[in-house]
């Protein structure tokens, strides 16, 4: 729609007058919809003076680092530097198996990760690096108590906790947004539908939804579940009605089996999808039996491990969306 065309002009506008001509920025992407959009805006108005950096802590789904590498740069062609750092993520994570530290692990080693990769960008390039561009939404302003959110970008503060060396001003041009004016940003600047569209997804990951310790051969299990139940949700046109899916994997749990004339001893598959506002409360989603046929037959078809599937019928409270 022509709004939206002006909506998304007048914030290309408003940054390049922040950044001015000369100005260069960083932007973190992380596979989700908000860090995207302002990246794409940033990109619009000053081009190859932002570097983008994708983190790929190895704990995304199937496709989704592709996503980001491939087809987000070829939709926005903006310059980007990718960091395999899945090795680096799983040495961390190893024998941990308490959800809690494994989120402060994951969240310290993606800052150290970031950190790191902001001082190589700004070893490398010509000119200052001055600018951190942000994909905060008008809710966190509000949430945070950031004022009216009639400023589209916030200025001259440095983002907090950051070392002395890395201290940047902040460019958050979806400052004035909710999320469906984010999305349809994303629609009108091109970007890959599975971005734009895709449904909530926790920061840590996969790690937090293999109940255990993480490892890669759990992730490939995990993932591959993941995909199957994906595909048959959107197959079945379920993509706006159900909020969120998180697939589990019971990595610690076995139970027997048979298949053909062989008996197996695999691991349990929890499919806990949801319908919600806002994540605050929830209720388990009425899937079709048909649809949840497909998913299991499927994923005791398709994946070697996993000889058993499970429907989480919990609402939240007193369960939450995710397992840990
Ligand atoms: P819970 O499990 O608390 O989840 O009902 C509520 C919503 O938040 C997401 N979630 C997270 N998002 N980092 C995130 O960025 C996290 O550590 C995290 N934990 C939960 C969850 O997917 C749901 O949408």
């Amino acid at each position: 729609t022509w709004t939206m065309l002006n909506i998304v002009e007048d914030a290309v506008e408003k940054v390049r007058e922040t950044i001015g001509p000369k100005g260069r920025a960083i932007c973190g992407l992380s596979g989700g919809v908000d860090s995207a959009v302002a990246a794409a805006i940033v990109q619009r108005a000053i081009g190859d003076r932002l570097t983008c950096v994708f983190v790929d802590h190895g704990l995304l789904r199937k496709g989704e680092a592709e996503q980001v590498e491939r087809d987000f740069v070829a939709a926005t062609g903006v310059k980007l530097r990718v960091v395999d750092a899945a090795d680096r993520f799983l040495k961390a994570l190893a024998g941990v198996t308490d959800p809690e530290a494994k989120r402060k692990i994951i969240g310290r080693e993606f800052i150290r990760v970031f950190e790191d990769e902001q001082r190589a960008i700004i070893a490398a390039a010509d000119a200052p690096v001055d600018f951190l561009v942000q994909g905060t939404l008008y809710p966190d302003v509000v949430e945070s108590g950031g004022g009216t959110g009639t400023a589209n970008i916030k200025s001259h503060h440095n983002v907090g906790g950051l070392p002395d060396d890395l201290k940047f001003t902040l460019v958050e041009p979806l400052r004035t947004m909710f999320k469906d004016e984010v999305r349809r940003a994303g629609e009108e600047l091109g970007l890959p539908p599975a971005m734009v569209w895709r449904q909530p997804f926790p920061g840590p990951g996969l790690a937090i939804r293999i109940v255990g310790e993480v490892t890669r051969e759990r992730l490939d299990i995990l993932r591959e579940a993941d995909a199957i139940a994906r595909e048959e949700l959107s197959r079945a046109g379920l993509d706006r009605e159900i909020w969120q899916c998180p697939v589990v994997l019971l990595a610690d749990v076995r139970s027997v089996g048979v298949q053909g004339d062989e008996r197996t001893y695999g691991h349990p598959i929890v499919l806990r999808p949801v319908t919600s506002e806002d994540a605050m409360t929830a209720d388990w989603a009425r899937v079709p039996y048909d649809v949840l046929e497909r998913i299991s037959t499927r994923i005791t078809n398709e994946v070697r491990e996993v000889n058993r599937v499970v429907l989480d019928v919990t609402s939240k409270p007193p369960g939450t969306i995710e397992w840990e």
